[in-house]
């Protein structure tokens, strides 16, 4: 018998949902993006060669899959032809046998595009026509992909081979005992209804998009796996409680500089912007989209366990455990104090959200590379120690654990909860 696993970002976005898809990917049949469009930017590193997506799923540079994209996702055609073509020139020829657009997915328009450009600043989007796309859809005025390749020009003749009803396609896939991966976009704390309102994306990233984004029913799905970074960033606006300095200092700081002594020396005396300096440079927080300075922070347990809540988790993915490795101390926030209520559950109300201090458990940092790390066993111990606080804190299980962008730097822990 097949599964159904479904991918979702655990946190704000970014947490490394391309990677562990490609990962995963190997033993799956079919890949489907559900949700969200091009405002998603998912990054695949296999050896010296980096593929950035957008639209298509990251299953395309693996031969043999076949790619869905779900109806519950807003298409822009430039792009989509765009990374149709660019694999294509990589030697990854896409045929209406590997990839599948739904025909009932919605059409991003030129105008879309330029009303997000002038009205997106207050919530800082990518500028990418989503949240007008998806508001024409909700008003029943959208053009959907079936109407859009019936039209004579050069995009709608390139994407026409590929437009199908992909529910049928699906639905007869887990019929056939097959291996399906959904990926993720976005992230549960960007969702329309569970995210940090109204600091949010349009669509809904967390696990139940996945159905309405596909056409498959709740009972299909076998597991859901949220993917975590070892610590949080968020790009764009909106409170975030454990950031380290503040929205202007990100915003300020110079992109080409690197980690001098100096950071690292205050960043473990305690200067908090400096210690979000080094995880921004260490990771590489700079979007796969916008190439925006991603704001970072401590990893939250609250959103964590919120994560686990709204989603079902049955395991989370955690990334980017390398890059804490200069740092001395590591803080996780297990609570957030609002006013006086010390308080484990997310609030949805913003204005308390605003307020919430984090409350901070301290643990020891290891102090040393762990990049090349293949299996836990070997991993320094107050490394393992911050993971098992992590899992336990979280109350999920971890599946998998990832110390590098590459495929190979991937450890699993938990093969069950795989495919
Ligand atoms: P996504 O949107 O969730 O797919 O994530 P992005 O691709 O936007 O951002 C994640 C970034 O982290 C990418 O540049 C990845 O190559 C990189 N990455 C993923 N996992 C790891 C990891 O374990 N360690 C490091 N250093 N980088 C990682
Ligand atoms: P992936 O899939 C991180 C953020 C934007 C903005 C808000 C609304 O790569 O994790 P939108 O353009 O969707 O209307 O912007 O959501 N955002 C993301 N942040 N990763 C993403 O995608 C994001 N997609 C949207 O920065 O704050
Ligand atoms: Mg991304």
């Amino acid at each position: 018998m097949g599964k159904v696993i479904v991918i979702v970002g655990g946190q704000w976005g970014d947490e490394g949902k391309g990677k562990i898809v490609d990962y995963l990917a190997e033993n799956a049949d079919v890949v489907a993006r559900a949700t969200g469009g091009n405002n998603a930017g998912h990054t695949v590193v296999v050896g010296k060669e980096t593929f950035k997506f957008h639209l298509l799923p990251s299953g395309t540079i693996h031969k043999g899959k076949l790619n869905i994209c779900g109806n519950g996702m807003v298409i822009y055609p430039p792009q989509m032809v765009q990374e149709i073509n660019m694999l294509e020139s990589r030697g990854f020829k896409l045929t209406g046998e590997s990839l599948a657009i739904s025909s009932s997915a919605h059409v991003i328009t030129e105008d879309q595009v330029n009303l997000d450009k002038q009205t997106g600043a207050k919530v800082g989007t990518t500028g990418r026509g989503i949240g007008p796309c998806y508001m024409a859809k909700i008003e029943r005025t959208g053009l959907r992909m079936h109407d859009f390749v019936k039209q004579d020009t050069p995009e709608a003749k390139r994407l026409r081979p590929f437009v199908k009803d992909t529910v049928y396609l699906i639905n007869s896939a887990i019929n056939a005992g097959k291996n399906v991966l959904v990926e993720g976009a976005q992230g549960t704390m960007l969702d329309i209804d569970h995210g940090t309102y109204p600091f949010v994306t349009s669509s809904n990233p967390t696990a139940g998009g996945a159905c309405t984004g596909l056409g498959i029913g709740p009972t299909k799905i076998d597991n859901v796996i949220a993917i975590m970074k070892a610590y949080t960033t968020r790009v764009g606006r909106g409170p975030f409680p454990t950031e380290l300095g503040t929205e202007d200092q990100t915003a300020d700081e110079d992109k080409d500089s690197n980690i001098t002594p100096e950071d690292l020396r205050k960043a473990n005396s305690g200067d908090e912007y400096r210690a979000g300096k080094v995880l921004r440079k260490r990771g590489a927080e700079y979007g796969t989209t916008t190439g925006r300075a991603r704001r970072t922070g401590w990893y939250d347990a609250v959103v964590a366990k919120y994560s686990a809540t709204v989603n079902g988790l049955s395991s989370i993915v955690v990334t980017k455990l390398d890059c804490l490795s200069d740092l001395k101390n590591i803080k996780i926030c297990t609570a957030y104090k609002i006013d006086k209520l010390v308080t484990k559950e997310y609030p949805a109300d913003l204005k308390l959200l605003e307020q919430a201090k984090p409350v901070y458990e301290t643990m020891d940092g290891w102090c040393c590379d762990i990049s090349g790390v293949t299996r836990f066993a070997d991993l320094p111990p107050k490394a393992k120690k911050y993971i098992k606080r992590l899992e336990e804190l979280t109350g999920v299980p971890i599946s998998i654990l990832s110390v590098g962008p590459d495929r190979k730097s991937t450890m699993v822990l938990k093969p069950k909860e795989l495919f």
